[in-house]
C-alpha cells in the first residue's frame, strides 16, 4: 500500500519544536512556536479559565454528545465577541471547530464545495500553513503583496494594487489582526481601502482572526473584521480560542459565515455540518465549555480580559525593551521597527544563514526566515537576545 507514497515535508514550526527540545544547553532562548510565555518561559493556565474549570466539574452532568455544530452558545459568543453585531445575526452562521486551524478547514472545505475554481490569494509572506491547508482544500494558490524588508512594514500600494485586479473567482485570506509572521499590521484606514476594493472587484474575503487581544486590544482587533462584516454581505471567518484564552491543546475555534440572506446563510451552515460530520462528526466540548462560561459570565470575563490585557502590555513592553536593548549596542535605528510592531511577532529580515548562526553559537531559536515570537523574552534573556543579534549582524 504505503510504498505509493513519499515522505511528506514536516511542517517547520513543528520541527524546530522538536530540535529546541533536543537542545541540552542551559539557557537556550525559544522563539519560535506561537505560544505566549510568561517571565519563567511557562504558558500557564490563565486563572479565569482554571475557575472555569472549577465550576464545569462541579456542575456537570453529563457527558452525552454535544450534535454536529457543536456548542451553541459557545458559537454565539464568539460571533459576537469578533462581530459585535456588524453583520446582522439572521444572515450569520457558526460551528464549533477544533481551533483556530479546524475553523479554517471547514471555511476553504465550504468554499472549495461553493467555488471549486477560485483562486486562494495569501499575503507574502503568510503563516507556513496557509499554502499548504489552501491547497490541501484543492485550491490554486497565489500570493499578494504584503511585507517590505527594506522598511519592515507593509507594502501597502502594491498590496491593494494587485487586490483591485482580482474579481469574484478570487478568495483573499486577510490575517485580522496580529499578523503572523512579520507583526506589521494593517491600520484600520488601510483596512477600510481593502475592503473598498474587495466590494469593487467581488473578491471575496476569508479573514483569519487567531490573536484578537493580542495586538492593540479586543475591540481594536477586531476591526478588520468588522469592517469586512459592515460593507460585504458575504465573507467567512475562522476565529481562535488558542492564544486569548491560552487553552491551546483543548482545540477550541469557530467557523463563521455569512450569507446574503437567512436562506442562503441557512444552506452554507448545512454544507459546514455535513463537513464535519463527514469528517470528525462533532468536536470536543472541554474548551469550548470553558470559553462560554468565561464569555457568559460578568465576573469571570471581566477577569480574563484584564489577564489578557496584561498580557498584550507585557509584549508591547518586550518589544520596546528589546529594540532599546538592540539600539544601545548597535548605535543604530536597524531594529527599532520591533517596537511598532504588534501581536506575538516580528520578522527581523536576517538570512538564513545568521538565523542559523544564532542557533549554532548562542542557542538563540528562530523560524528559518527570521520570525520571532516576542513573547516570553524576560529582561536577562532580552539581553542576551540583543547582545546575540548584534554580534550576528555587525
Ligand atoms: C504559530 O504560528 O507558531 C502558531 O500559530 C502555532 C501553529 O499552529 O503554527
Amino acid at each position: 500500500m504505503f510504498e505509493t507514497l513519499t515522505k511528506a515535508p514536516q511542517d517547520k514550526i513543528f520541527a524546530l519544536m522538536a530540535e529546541i527540545a533536543a537542545d541540552d544547553r542551559p539557557g537556550k532562548i525559544d522563539l519560535g512556536v506561537g505560544v505566549y510565555k510568561d517571565d519563567e518561559g511557562d504558558t500557564p493556565v490563565m486563572s479565569a479559565v482554571k475557575k472555569a474549570e472549577e465550576r464545569m466539574l462541579a456542575t456537570a452532568r453529563t457527558k452525552t454528545y454535544i450534535g454536529v455544530a457543536g456548542n451553541k452558545a459557545f458559537c454565539n459568543a464568539m460571533v459576537d465577541l469578533a462581530l459585535a453585531g456588524a453583520a446582522p445575526a439572521d444572515r450569520v452562521r457558526a460551528v464549533q471547530a477544533p481551533g483556530g486551524t479546524g475553523a479554517l478547514w471547514i471555511v476553504l472545505t465550504l468554499l472549495k464545495r461553493a467555488r471549486p475554481d477560485a483562486t486562494v490569494w495569501i499575503s507574502d509572506p503568510s503563516w507556513p500553513n496557509h499554502k499548504p491547508m489552501a491547497e490541501q482544500a484543492g485550491f490554486r494558490v497565489e500570493a499578494y503583496p504584503y511585507f517590505d524588508p527594506a522598511t519592515r512594514s507593509v507594502r501597502f500600494e502594491q498590496m491593494l494594487a494587485k487586490l483591485d485586479t482580482l474579481g469574484p473567482d478570487d478568495i483573499v485570506l486577510l490575517h485580522g489582526c496580529c499578523h503572523n509572521p512579520t507583526g506589521a499590521n494593517l491600520t484600520p484606514a488601510q483596512w477600510d481601502e481593502v475592503v473598498a476594493s474587495l466590494s469593487r472587484t467581488g473578491a471575496f474575503p476569508l479573514v483569519d482572526l487567531a490573536y484578537q487581544g493580542f495586538g492593540d486590544g479586543l475591540e481594536e482587533d477586531a476591526y478588520g473584521a468588522r469592517a469586512v462584516a459592515r460593507a460585504i454581505p458575504e465573507f467567512v471567518l475562522a476565529t481562535s480560542c488558542s492564544k486569548n484564552f491560552g487553552i491551546y491543546r483543548e482545540r477550541a475555534g469557530c467557523a463563521i459565515v455569512a450569507g446574503k440572506n437567512a436562506t442562503a446563510a441557512d444552506i452554507a451552515n448545512s454544507q459546514m455540518l455535513n463537513i464535519v460530520r463527514g469528517a470528525y462528526s462533532q468536536p470536543p466540548d472541554h474548551g469550548a465549555e470553558i470559553v462560554r462560561t468565561i464569555l457568559e459570565d460578568k465576573e469571570l470575563r471581566a477577569e480574563w480580559q484584564a489577564e489578557l490585557e496584561a498580557m498584550r502590555q507585557r509584549m508591547v513592553a518586550n518589544r520596546q525593551a528589546l529594540a532599546d536593548a538592540i539600539r544601545a549596542r548597535s548605535n543604530s535605528s536597524d531594529f527599532d521597527f520591533v517596537a511598532e510592531h504588534r501581536g506575538m511577532f516580528s520578522l527581523l529580515g536576517l538570512g538564513v544563514e545568521t538565523v542559523n548562526e544564532l542557533k549554532a553559537q548562542n542557542a538563540v531559536y528562530m523560524l528559518d526566515d527570521s520570525r520571532i515570537n516576542i513573547a516570553g523574552l524576560a529582561d536577562e534573556r532580552i539581553q542576551r537576545l540583543a547582545d546575540a543579534i548584534v554580534g550576528a549582524t555587525r
